[in-house]
C-alpha cells in the first residue's frame, strides 16, 4: 500500500510536534517546511525525529526543507506557519502578520499540491482558514480548520480531572468559533453514557467552560515565550489519521458552513465526518435556546473577525 504523504508547514513547535505525532502514529511520510532564512531548522528536526525511529519503532520516513518541491503530491498539508501568541496577545492581534503568511503559504500549496486536504492551525484559526479556502480556490471539503478537537480535549481533560475519572469516559462536544465565544454542549456531554447534569452542578460546569475557552490563554500565560502546543498537534495529528486512514470520524472541526446551521459562508467550529475526502459531512444538530443563541453570537464574532481580515489583506 502507498504510504501517504503529509507535509507541514511551519517547523515551531506546533509544526515539529505534530510531526512527531504523526510519525510515531505512522499516519505516513512527513516534510517538514519552513521559511529558508530558518535555514537547516527543519532538516534538523527531521533528522533528529527519523533518528527516533529505531528506538520507538516506527516507520515514517522524514525530511525537513524550504523547498515546495519536495512537498509535491502531498495528499494532506498541515498549516502551522505563522507567529504564535505572546503573553497580554489575544489571538486576533495575530491577525494581519498570520494573514499574510497563510496567504503565501497557500499560493504555494495550491501550485505544488491541488489534490490536498489541507488543515489549518495558525491562529487567529476561524479567519485564516477562510483565508486558505479563498487563496487556494479549493473546495470548501478540502479546507478544514483545527480548533473543536484542541477546545473539546481540553474540555475532557478539565472534566476528567474534576469528577477524578479517565479521559477516555468523558465524551463531549464544543461548537462555534475558536475563542473566546465557543459553545459548549452539556446535551452532548457525558461521562460513561451518564449525561454529565447527573454529575455535575450547572455553576461548577459553567466554571468548567469558562477555563475550556479561556484555555489557549492560560497555557501562554504559564509559558510566557509561546503558545500551546503538545495539545494542538496532537489535535492536528487526529485529524491528519481520520482523512490517511478514511476513518469518518465524527469529530468538531472548523468547517465551511453556508445553508447549514444557516451561517452563511464563513467557518464555524461544528461537528463533521471526517475522511479522505475531508469533510464529507456536516452534521446539523437539533440546537436548545441557549445554544442557538450562543452559537449565532460565535457566528458574528467570525464574521467581525474575517472583516477585519479582509480589510487588512485588502488595503
Ligand atoms: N512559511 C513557512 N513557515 C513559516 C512562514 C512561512 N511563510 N512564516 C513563519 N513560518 C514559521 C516560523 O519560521 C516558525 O518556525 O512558522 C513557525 C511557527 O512556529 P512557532 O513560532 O514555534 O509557533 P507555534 O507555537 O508552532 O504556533 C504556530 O499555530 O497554534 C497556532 O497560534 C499558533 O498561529 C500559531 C501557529
Amino acid at each position: 500500500m502507498r504510504r501517504a504523504k503529509i507535509t507541514i508547514i511551519g517547523a515551531g513547535n506546533v509544526g515539529a510536534t505534530c510531526a512527531h505525532w504523526c510519525a510515531a502514529g505512522e499516519l505516513g511520510d512527513v516534510v517538514l517546511l519552513d521559511i529558508p532564512q530558518t535555514e537547516d531548522m527543519p532538516k534538523g528536526k527531521a533528522l533528529d525525529l527519523m533518528q527516533a525511529s529505531p528506538i520507538m519503532g516506527f516507520d515514517s520516513n522524514l525530511v525537513g526543507t524550504a523547498d515546495y518541491d519536495d512537498t509535491r503530491g502531498s495528499d494532506v498539508v498541515v498549516v502551522t506557519a505563522g507567529i504564535a501568541r505572546k503573553p497580554g496577545m489575544s489571538r486576533d492581534d495575530l491577525l494581519s502578520t498570520n494573514a499574510k503568511i497563510v496567504g503565501s503559504v497557500s499560493e504555494q500549496i495550491k501550485q505544488s499540491s491541488p489534490e490536498a486536504v489541507v488543515i489549518v492551525v495558525s491562529n487567529p484559526l476561524d479567519a485564516m482558514v477562510q483565508r486558505a479556502l479563498q487563496v487556494t480556490g479549493f473546495p470548501p471539503n478540502r479546507v478544514i480548520g483545527q480548533a473543536g478537537v484542541l477546545d473539546t480535549a481540553r474540555y475532557r481533560a478539565f472534566l476528567a480531572m474534576e469528577l477524578g475519572v479517565s479521559v477516555e469516559d468523558i465524551s463531549a462536544l464544543l461548537m462555534g468559533g475558536h475563542g473566546d465565544t465557543m459553545v459548549p454542549m452539556p446535551s452532548c456531554t457525558s461521562v460513561g453514557g451518564i449525561p454529565i447534569a447527573q454529575l455535575l452542578d450547572s455553576a461548577r460546569l459553567d466554571e468548567i467552560v469558562e477555563r475550556t475557552r479561556k484555555g489557549g490563554a492560560e497555557i501562554v500565560s504559564l509559558l510566557k515565550t509561546g503558545s500551546a502546543y503538545y495539545a494542538p498537534a496532537a489535535a492536528t495529528a487526529q485529524m491528519v489519521e481520520a482523512i490517511v486512514r478514511d476513518k469518518k470520524r465524527l469529530i468538531p472541526c472548523a468547517a465551511y458552513c453556508d445553508q447549514e446551521y444557516g451561517v452563511g459562508g464563513y467557518y464555524v467550529g461544528v461537528p463533521v465526518v471526517l475522511g479522505s475526502g475531508g469533510v464529507e459531512r456536516i452534521v446539523e444538530l437539533q440546537l436548545t435556546e441557549r445554544e442557538t443563541a450562543d452559537f449565532q453570537k460565535s457566528v458574528q464574532a467570525v464574521k467581525e473577525l474575517v472583516a477585519s481580515m479582509e480589510q487588512l489583506v485588502n488595503g
